[in-house]
């Protein structure tokens, strides 16, 4: 089955896809926790992998997938209804970063996104009349939130997919925060409305790369890394929940 944007064959996608925004991402994710992983689509470089799992634990050699979403709600909207709808994914797991919002987190922090906010458009097409409510997979989310326990501080609460990466209206920031928004990033809503649409599964789970409220508080990069691992760890719970 080769649709618009993926050549690849039905079978070639494990029932879980974890997605970091970025293809390089995604094929170095892959060399990080599968075994056999090979290339099942490159589609305008957006590389997807498939192998099974290479970590130790209750999931060793269960088959699982990762593939890039590109950046932006239409981008990851069209990469997940298609695995969706044709390639009989069940399960998607964007793993990103996120800009920091609430003071209360800071650079480095795990955050699940267990609803998403949006100024995009794409949500309020689906249902007549509604602003309709962008949320994860609860199951999943309590996975993720469970391979935190004892290991790392997570937060779980709302988030903000955002179209415009470099503008927003005064007085937006603030009131986000007023809100306990936790952070922004640029994909959740959508992931969230095509996963409902096809009765499916999503989860987000972000780490903090930068802080919009909080300024001067760079991770260095190794800091960087093992944060991302964090969130890595959550996203496999979640993948197999
Ligand atoms: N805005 C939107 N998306 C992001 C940001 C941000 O500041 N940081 C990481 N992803």
């Amino acid at each position: 089955m080769t649709t618009p944007h993926i050549n690849a064959e039905t079978n070639d996608f494990a029932p879980a896809v974890l997605m970091p925004g970025d293809p390089k991402r995604a094929e170095r994710m892959a060399g990080m926790i599968l075994d056999s992983a090979r290339l099942v689509t490159d589609v305008r470089g957006m590389m997807g992998f498939t192998g099974t799992y290479s970590g130790s634990g209750e999931h060793y050699g269960k088959p699982l997938s990762i593939m890039g979403s590109g950046m932006g709600m239409p981008s990851i909207a069209i990469y997940a209804t298609e695995l969706f709808r044709f390639f009989d994914v069940e399960r998607i797991i964007r793993v990103g970063t996120a800009g920091g919002i609430s003071p209360d987190v800071s650079v480095g922090d795990v955050i699940i996104g267990v609803g998403a906010h949006t100024t995009s458009s794409m949500n309020e097409l689906r249902i007549p009349g509604t602003h309709f409510s962008a949320i994860a997979d609860l199951r999943m989310a309590a996975a993720a939130l469970k391979a935190a326990e004892g290991t790392m501080n997570v937060f779980t609460g709302p988030i903000i997919s955002a179209d415009h990466f470099y503008f927003s209206i005064p007085g937006q920031l603030d009131a986000m925060v007023a809100h306990g928004v936790l952070g922004v990033e640029m994909e959740a809503a959508s992931l969230y409305g095509v996963a409902a649409e096809h009765g499916k599964g999503a989860l987000t789970v972000l780490t903090v790369s930068d802080h919009l409220t909080k300024k001067g508080t760079d991770m260095t990069s190794e800091e960087r890394e093992s944060r991302f691992q964090g969130a890595l760890t959550l996203a496999i719970a979640a993948a197999f929940a």
